[in-house]
């Protein structure tokens, strides 16, 4: 053998080694689509936007100081989650509230430069969230907002819910960033999967009705413009305990204090979408607003994540093929009032379930078939095996 030979034997040999080593590390597949622009001229703001729809992503602070994801949330996207920022762990001042002796809300860094990032490029909002079980500092329900106080009594906590819900609107306010805004989370996450309420601090100290209290403050402290909305996971496997549920989120007189059900839409390729479209009828049916809110679509089954293959990627993009076709058809129809949806974020390298590779785009920003499906471009989008 020469010396040529010997050398392009070795080169092709370490790159099979290098594709077996890549393709047992679960390793992104090579295939790689036409990038957006050579496919469509249209963005996912005007494909949503032809059925009357916003289409947002969540975002933290990295994602605006990176340029090139920056230009991509500002081309693709016209609505915001912010997906940590305004959670109650982070909006919540304790030296304050122990100085003033009142629940005192005060935005972060990240939070005002999110909101400034937002209005100066003209996005509108969703806020995320008021209530919740986690991600909610403890001292909150403590006497003397003190870790280590006992914890107070329901009359307390009730001002407290009312300081908490009237501060963030008011500091919104304050801040010159309130009419972004057109929906927010009262709650997140409060049914069980047995239709029980999830029991926590808020349950402990005030009741099962802090669910109503925190619509009767939202509804008080919000501006009309803002939907006001009840948000959770696991949604298909509930629907019928949900509109048990928002059926009692009324005022006196009957009048609904809630405008709109939130879909996390946490899903993944295995489950079954007509069964999760069918949820989407059933919700419906309440006549109030619905949002897709926190849309990713994971490989494979809960705890069971796939590594990605062209094959399983295809199957992702029909997969968000067929969801967004159900959304729209049902839009156009009027059968659902629903003027927004929102991914869990766009790149699988920054997803909180990055495992699942849930997003439209992999790690280095390239489209994935998922995106062709939400753009509702059916020959990118998974199902012909010959393209691209
Ligand atoms: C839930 C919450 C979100 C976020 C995700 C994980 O879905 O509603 O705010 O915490 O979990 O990112």
């Amino acid at each position: 053998m020469n010396k040529r030979k010997t050398t392009s034997s070795l080169i092709i040999l370490t790159l099979c080694l290098l594709a077996m080593i890549l393709t047992a590390c679960g390793a992104e597949p090579a295939v790689k689509l036409p990038k957006q622009k050579e496919v469509t001229d249209k963005t996912l703001k005007d494909v949503f936007g032809e059925h009357g729809m916003k289409i947002g992503t969540c975002i933290s602070a990295n994602v605006i100081n990176n340029k090139q994801m920056a230009d991509l949330v500002f081309g693709q996207y016209n609505s915001l989650t912010m997906e940590n920022a305004m959670k109650p762990d982070y909006i919540l001042n304790q030296e304050k509230s122990i100085a003033s002796g009142e629940l005192t809300v005060e935005f972060n860094q990240e939070a005002r430069s999110i909101l400034s990032w937002a209005k100066e490029h003209n996005f509108t909002m969703r806020g995320h969230t008021l209530i919740w079980y986690s991600q909610t500092p403890d001292w909150i329900f403590r006497d003397g907002f003190d870790q280590n106080g006992v914890y107070v009594n329901r009359e307390e906590m009730l001002t407290r819910m009312e300081a908490l819900i009237s501060g963030v609107f008011a500091e919104l306010k304050k801040l010159g960033y309130l009419d972004l805004f057109y929906a927010y989370d009262v709650i997140n996450e409060a049914i069980m999967e047995d239709g029980s309420i999830r029991e926590n601090n808020w349950t402990k100290i005030i009741g099962d009705d802090y669910l109503w209290y925190a619509f009767y403050f939202a509804d008080q402290y919000a501006p009309e413009t803002i939907d006001l909305y009840y948000n959770d996971y696991n949604e298909q496997y509930k629907a019928d305990r949900l509109v048990e549920f928002v059926e009692t989120l009324k005022d006196n007189e009957g009048r609904y204090l809630i405008d709109g059900i939130g879909l996390q839409a946490h899903l993944f390729t295995a489950d079954d979408l007509p069964n999760y479209l069918n949820a989407v009828d059933i919700l419906a049916e309440t006549g109030l607003k619905l949002e897709l809110t926190e849309i990713d679509i994971g490989l494979g089954k809960y705890q069971s994540p796939l590594s990605p293959t062209d094959e399983n990627l295809r199957e992702q993009g029909r997969y968000c093929y067929e969801l967004i076709n159900g959304l729209f058809e049902r839009a156009d129809a009027g059968s659902i009032n629903m003027d927004a949806v929102t991914f869990w974020g766009f790149s699988d390298g920054i997803s909180w379930r990055r495992e699942y590779s849930p997003q439209l785009y992999n790690s280095d920003l390239d489209p994935k078939y998922a995106l062709y499906g939400a753009l509702q471009i059916r020959d990118y989008a998974g199902y012909q095996t010959d393209n691209p």
